[in-house]
């Protein structure tokens, strides 16, 4: 296997009894990378991780750091360090003697170990915090004590479980960016798990969208939110709007897609999906444009009613009723300050969206995929 990857996941498998929390995983992390697994509670993230730091073992493959195959190796011989969500700091202790517990428990001398310390609380913004207790710290302040303990061993990699749940909105928001600029400044890889997908989208490098112990799809932020690869991503990164329809044929080297609510629309053809196939068209609301009146005959235009109007600050969402049940989400940018609606409730309207602004989806494999979790491995 390359020692260029920090951590490699081949076919990994784990079972608890009955249940398989990890599905056959095949993952590369390079170094230096910030890395994240996503996906809604249960699909098997905090697993993943504990298997990367020794804390489970895989019932099936192999797990590599920097190129090493780990075995059966415990947590403390492996190059990594753990952050979990309860940051299980020392509370009769003070913030040095916390950072400094693991240094002295490995008989590293008094000099190194005030260096090191005095290094990652700087780090991580705590110098002159030193004497302070648990206690006497903001969650912010603790969460980031329970970091500069992870990484005054400089492991090669860090994992992290939801290191920032317990905070409150805005202060996670702000230690979002913290400790993406810490990981680029130490440049240690950094394995994150997080079921937020903001925030994935907005510290990640790559994300790994996960559920039911399956690895769905592996990208770049932009990569998974503009080019999903199956519905289950795209609904579960933003908000999506799903169509039914059929493929009607390839058309200017498109699909064309005949919506159960009538009307013919173009689409980006990601696989390749036969005609009469019934299929699943996911847009973004923010790809669809709004305006007044009924279609003049351009491409994938269709005509709707206003359901709803809803102004949120810096955008405006319209619920459009295209007939037969399907409605359409489509937010529009407030631009102009007392610019008002494109347009008002009950209002004739037509959608349209760009042809590569669709994504289709074949309904055969999103069955198959929601069967999979119960057909075992
Ligand atoms: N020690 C265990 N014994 C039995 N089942 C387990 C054990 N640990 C996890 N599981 C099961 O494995 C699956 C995956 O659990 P895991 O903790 O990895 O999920 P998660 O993605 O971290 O979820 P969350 O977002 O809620 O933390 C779940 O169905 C869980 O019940
Ligand atoms: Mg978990």
């Amino acid at each position: 296997m390359s020692a260029s990857y920090a951590v490699e996941l081949v076919s990994v498998t784990k079972r608890f009894g009955e249940v398989v929390a990890v599905r056959d995983m095949t993952l590369r992390i390079p170094d230096g990378e910030f890395f994240s697994l996503l996906g809604p509670s249960g699909c098997g993230k905090t697993t993943t991780l504990r298997m990367i730091g020794g804390f489970e073992m895989p019932s099936r493959g192999e797990i590599f750091i920097g190129g090493e195959p780990q075995g059966y190796r415990p947590p403390y011989q492996r190059p990594v360090n753990t952050v979990f969500q309860s940051y299980a700091l020392f509370p009769h202790m003070t913030v040095y003697e916390n950072v400094a517990f693991g240094l002295e428990m490995r008989g590293v001398s008094r000099e190194d170990i005030r260096r090191r310390v005095a290094e990652a609380l700087d780090m991580v913004r705590l110098a002159g915090m030193e004497r302070r207790r648990p206690s006497q710290l903001s969650g912010g302040q603790q969460q980031r004590v329970a970091l500069a303990r992870a990484l005054i061993n400089r492991p090669k990699v860090l994992l992290l479980d939801e290191p920032l749940g317990a905070l409150d909105l805005k202060l996670r928001k702000a230690m979002q960016l913290e400790l993406k600029q810490l990981q680029h400044r130490v440049g240690i890889t950094f394995v994150y798990v997080t079921h937020d997908q903001e925030e994935a989208l907005t510290m990640s490098d790559r994300i790994a969208v996960m559920n039911h112990g399956l690895v769905l799809q592996v990208g770049t932020a932009e990569e998974i939110y503009e080019h999903p690869n199956c519905r289950f991503v795209a609904d579960f990164i933003g908000e999506t709007n799903f169509l039914h329809g059929t493929i009607a044929g390839r058309r200017q080297g498109a699909l064309e897609v005949t919506l159960d609510v009538g009307g013919t629309v173009l689409a980006q053809a990601g696989q390749d999906i036969g005609r009469g196939q019934p299929v699943t068209l996911a847009v973004r609301p923010e790809r669809v444009r709004l305006s007044p009146g009924l279609p003049g005959g351009e491409v994938n235009a269709l005509s709707g009613t206003v359901e709803d109007v809803v102004y949120t600050g810096v955008a405006t969402t319209y619920w459009v009723a295209l007939g037969q049940g399907e409605r359409l989400m489509v937010r529009q940018q407030n631009e102009q300050i007392g610019a008002g609606p494109v347009a008002e409730r009950g209002e004739k309207v037509t959608v349209s969206w760009p042809v590569d602004a669709a994504s289709v989806f074949a309904q055969a494999s999103e069955a198959q995929a929601q069967a999979a979790p119960e057909a075992g491995a």
